[in-house]
């Protein structure tokens, strides 16, 4: 099957559901960020390895929307942390409503994930929960640390991809997982393809840095340079300070003392300052990277060519995105 028919199936499963309730207040938000759209890469990567690894891959369903109600949860929150305006091109929940629904819908939608679990048998629903749990917590790890570097100056290349290894590539790995976990396939393969979404999470992550500045805001539906306004320490800016002139770097380091409620300046500058220190060639360079990776534990898995063919068009699909 290729992508777009577990995307479809997936999305037919998920609009089955009644997503408003009462009070429509804790509901609406729910809804409003499950439709709004998104790649759905997560739950297409459950279902995706659960045909790998079985032939009944609709039983994954209830595990692959858990994983996207939780990746979407994980965005309201995070969008507030990050005071983002827009997300896939529309309001995000905060700014289209408050910061209390948005924090309180999140919630709701962290214990709705885990309930879709209820439907698999106790052997199966221990080894999800108690994979999903983890991969949760390591979520918060990272996420808190994406924020404590905001104001740290000497985070380096080896913090920055352990922190995106844990807010991003663990939550990609687990989708792959949960699938192999719902399948019922021995331990090696689940951990081999768990491997594969860790490398290729960071992959994607790196991709993800780079469109938040290059990306066009039409087809990427969050705000162009959000990560500078916010001083994210990316990629992008460590590997600036690492190849940049010291005139260069004192004027970067500058532009990131503070958050300014001006941005525009500071937006074209530091762009300026990415573009002719070749960052886009290097962090394209070390997406490749990481894609590679990804795809030389395909080769130890013990799966048919087609399969691994499968996995590799998507990762190769994933890193040609623009959205
Ligand atoms: C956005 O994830 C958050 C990151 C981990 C970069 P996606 O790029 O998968 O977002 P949607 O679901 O497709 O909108
Ligand atoms: C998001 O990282 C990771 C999580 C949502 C856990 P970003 O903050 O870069 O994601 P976007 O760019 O807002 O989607
Ligand atoms: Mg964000
Ligand atoms: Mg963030
Ligand atoms: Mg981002």
């Amino acid at each position: 099957m290729d992508i777009q028919e577990y995307q479809k199936e997936f999305l037919t499963y998920l609009e089955s559901k009644e997503w408003v309730q009462e009070p429509k207040n804790l509901y609406e938000p729910i809804d409003y960020i499950l439709q709004l759209g998104g790649k759905r890469i997560r739950p297409i990567l459950t279902l995706m390895a659960a045909d790998i690894f079985s032939d009944e891959y609709k039983k994954a369903l209830p595990a692959a929307l858990a994983i996207e109600v939780f990746h979407n949860f994980t965005l309201i929150h995070d969008d507030i942390m990050d005071a983002a305006p827009l997300r896939r091109g529309k309001a995000t929940v905060h700014e289209k409503w408050d910061i209390n629904r948005g924090i309180l819908s999140g919630d709701a939608m962290l214990i709705l994930a885990y309930k879709y679990f209820e439907n698999y048998e106790p052997i199966v629903f221990q080894k999800l929960a108690k994979l999903f749990s983890k991969t949760a917590l390591e979520v918060c790890d990272g996420q808190q640390l994406d924020v404590d570097f905001e104001t740290r100056k000497d985070v380096t290349i080896d913090e920055y991809m352990n922190m995106i290894r844990l807010k991003t590539s663990v939550l990609v790995a687990a989708a792959l997982k949960m699938g192999a976990i719902v399948a019922e396939t021995n331990d090696k393969n689940a951990d081999l393809i768990y491997d594969f979404g860790l490398n290729l999470g960071l992959a994607f992550q790196l991709q993800d840095d780079y469109l938040d500045t290059f990306g066009d805001a039409e087809t990427f539906g969050k705000q162009i340079g959000g990560d500078i306004m916010e001083n994210k320490k990316t990629f992008l800016y460590l590997k600036t300070l690492e190849v940049a002139d010291k005139e260069t770097k004192k004027k970067l380091k500058y532009f990131y003392r503070k958050k300014l409620k001006e941005n525009t300046l500071k937006i074209i500058e530091v762009t300026r300052i990415f573009q002719i220190n070749d960052i886009p060639i290097l962090v394209t360079k070390e997406i490749e990277n990481y894609t590679e990776k990804a795809f030389s534990t395909l080769s130890k898995m013990d799966i048919s060519e087609e399969n691994k063919q499968n996995l590799k068009a998507f990762g190769l699909w994933l890193m040609k995105r623009t959205v």
